[in-house]
């Protein structure tokens, strides 16, 4: 195992332990969505975007337990993205992190709420963390909430992932795909890192720097994402394969092809750990997670 996979593991291992407590059981038949949102958020899951924020919030000295209920909000609605994402009315997908999907597991109707309940849930857990400083806590709903929605956010790139289509132009078509990637990738590993930044107080240009290597390893991670999805290993992956071509996904790799892919990917990568090279040694993890984006085999 590779010195940042032995990292990101151990601090899962924390971060689990954390997060299963934020999902106590509760009395009566509504336990059965609090159920599906702890079974979505607890199966699995690299934990990319918790350890991104803590690492890029140990930056300036923020200390675990005060990045965590911003780490903890980012991974659930991460997870709710997720839980609809692979609904029939999107992906229609059956298998997540190698476990069936929300709603084959439990059913549709579960799923949608499980999604609507982990969405919800990020903000209440977010704003009533009394580790953060209201002022810091009521920027963080601010970026959160940006960079989910409808509005150049998630949602906006969910939009384009499932209705946009070649407009025969190159240039237009990759403005559209990286557009694509930013808003429905990009933009919440773009939080994960303004998030550290600003626990962090961190002033303008250290965070700025922060965004840029977002976005860098943002569009790879989407570029690493599609091409798992045509040449990984089912089994690794967790996922079901095949289904970007099946459904006539307009991604980088569709467009490009692999190789091509593969070269702006490392690219992409190259440029983020020149970025970050203004805190030297002290973003040692973060290099080689950008590394690890590409390198990985799930
Ligand atoms: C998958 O994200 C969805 C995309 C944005 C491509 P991850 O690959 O981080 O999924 P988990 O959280 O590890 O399952
Ligand atoms: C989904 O992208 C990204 C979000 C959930 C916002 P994909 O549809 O490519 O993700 P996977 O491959 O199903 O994880
Ligand atoms: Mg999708
Ligand atoms: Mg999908
Ligand atoms: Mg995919």
């Amino acid at each position: 195992m590779s010195d940042i996979v032995e990292k990101l593991v151990t601090f899962s291992q924390r971060f689990n332990a954390d997060l299963e407590n934020c999902f106590p059981f509760v009395n009566g038949a509504e336990n059965r969505v609090i159920e599906a949102m702890r079974y979505s958020v607890m199966n699995g899951g690299k934990r990319l975007r918790p350890y991104l924020l803590c690492k890029c919030a140990e930056l300036f000295n923020v200390d675990y337990e005060t990045a965590f209920p911003a780490a903890a909000s980012l991974e659930m609605l991460h997870s709710y993205s997720l839980i609809h994402d692979d609904l029939p009315a999107m992906d229609n997908d059956d298998l997540r992190r190698g476990k069936p999907t929300c709603h084959k597991q439990f059913d549709e109707a579960t799923a949608i709420l499980a999604g609507d309940g982990l969405l919800t849930y990020a903000f209440e857990y977010l704003s009533n963390a009394l580790v953060i400083k209201p002022e810091i806590r009521l920027t963080l709903v601010q970026l959160l909430s940006s960079a989910a929605g409808a509005f150049k956010g998630m949602v906006s790139g969910q939009t384009l992932d499932i209705y946009a289509t070649s407009t025969g132009n190159i240039q237009e078509d990759e403005d559209i795909i990286s557009r694509l990637e930013e808003m429905k990738t990009g933009r919440l590993l773009r939080y994960a890192c303004e998030a550290g930044a600003v626990l962090g107080k961190a002033d303008v240009e250290k965070r700025n720097v922060l965004i840029s290597y977002s976005r860098k390893i943002g569009q790879a991670f989407q570029i690493a994402d599609d091409i798992l999805d045509r040449e990984g290993d089912q089994n690794l992956v967790g996922k079901t394969l095949h289904k970007d071509d099946e459904q006539s996904k307009f991604t980088f790799v569709s467009y490009y092809g692999i190789e091509p892919a593969r070269q702006r990917a490392e690219q992409l990568i190259t440029q983020a750990i020149d970025e970050i090279s203004i805190f030297n040694d002290k973003a040692e993890d973060l290099k080689n997670l950008a590394h690890y984006i590409i390198d990985r085999k799930y």
